[in-house]
């Protein structure tokens, strides 16, 4: 199986991802390490512990890393994901433990330990973590087989300002580390995740497993949903970090192009803007694998299955 690290900020969409990948015997998920996003730290770090629990798998030892952004103030996303991050659910609280070791010292001995080319980063969150320990160790770019994440947007610009993604825009110091590290990068920004809609029929099917699982994605994908509901008028919520799982598995999933994205650090307009040079305009080097598209029952059919096995 293909070595995975889960870097996250759960995050209800971030739940369903880690679901997702512990269901997928493709995967194995060395370990998973919190950041803080869309709640604080010791909340990430929590929700991670709940997700496992959930799915059976205390096996899977859970880090807790960065609190704050390598250069700013932490900005967060309760209004999207409840105070808890992980609301809509009624889930125990973890009694797995979590590790003793710093999230970032953690992944850099991973990728030093284990043979060139073969872990591969998924980052769901902000991209501190990982920033902090390219920045600390950059010998690991060389090592890793790719970094693939959820972050940027490029004609859907704009859920946490007009220009920038959440992720991105939380800390566009350490997403800019990444996407200068020469790591090969795969990044599904909202174009695509807003095409992976929580409909009705698709919801249904994912509570018709019968499941703790199924109960727990259901009851997550009803609150997260309010928001877009309720703001925009629209069907369902995208279920964003999931397609960085699922195009794992099935990469004929997705369709994108291989572009120069860079990041805005300076302005205070576009913070944490992804500009990708979509047309190739100019002849700034090829850093990443922006995603355009997915077929999106596919992708629901993929999930709802694999849930099932939990
Ligand atoms: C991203 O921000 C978070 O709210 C979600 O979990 C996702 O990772 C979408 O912009
Ligand atoms: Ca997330």
């Amino acid at each position: 199986p293909r070595q995975i690290v889960i870097d996250t900020d759960p995050g209800q969409d971030d739940a369903v991802a880690i679901l997702l990948a512990l269901a997928s015997p493709e995967l194995e998920v060395l370990g998973i390490t919190a950041v803080a996003g869309n709640v604080p730290l010791e909340l990430t770090a929590r929700n991670a512990r709940v997700v496992c629990e959930l799915a059976g798998r205390t096996d899977v030892p859970v880090f807790a890393g960065c609190d704050r952004p390598m250069g700013r103030t932490l900005v967060t996303a309760e209004h999207v994901h409840g105070t808890t991050g992980l609301d809509g659910a009624d889930l125990p609280e973890p009694t797995m433990p979590l590790q003793d070791a710093h999230a970032v010292d953690w992944i850099v001995e991973t990728v030093r330990a284990r043979p060139e080319g073969a872990v591969t980063l998924c980052p769901l969150g902000p991209l501190t973590n990982i920033g902090t320990a390219l920045t600390r160790a950059p010998d690991i770019a060389a090592r890793l087989a790719g970094i693939v994440l959820m972050g940027g947007a490029y004609f859907e610009v704009g859920n946490i300002t007009p220009a920038a993604e959440f992720n991105i825009y939380v800390d566009p110091e350490a997403a800019d580390v990444v996407f200068r590290s020469g790591v090969p990068l795969t990044v599904m920004p909202l174009d695509v995740t807003h095409k992976a809609l929580t409909t009705r029929a698709r919801v249904d099917a994912i509570r018709a497993l019968g499941t703790p699982v199924g109960d727990a994605v259901a009851g997550w994908t009803g609150f997260f949903e309010r928001f877009d509901k309720e703001k925009y008028g629209s069907e369902g919520a995208p279920l964003h970090d999931p397609t960085v799982i699922a195009y794992l598995l099935r990469p004929d999933l997705f369709t994108g192009r291989h572009v120069n994205v860079e990041i805005e650090t300076v302005s205070d307009l576009t913070r944490g803007m992804t500009v990708a040079d979509w047309w190739g305009v100019t002849d700034r080097p090829r850093n990443a694998t922006f995603v355009g598209d997915l077929d999106a029952d596919g992708f629901y059919a993929l999930l709802t299955e694999r849930l099932g096995r939990l």
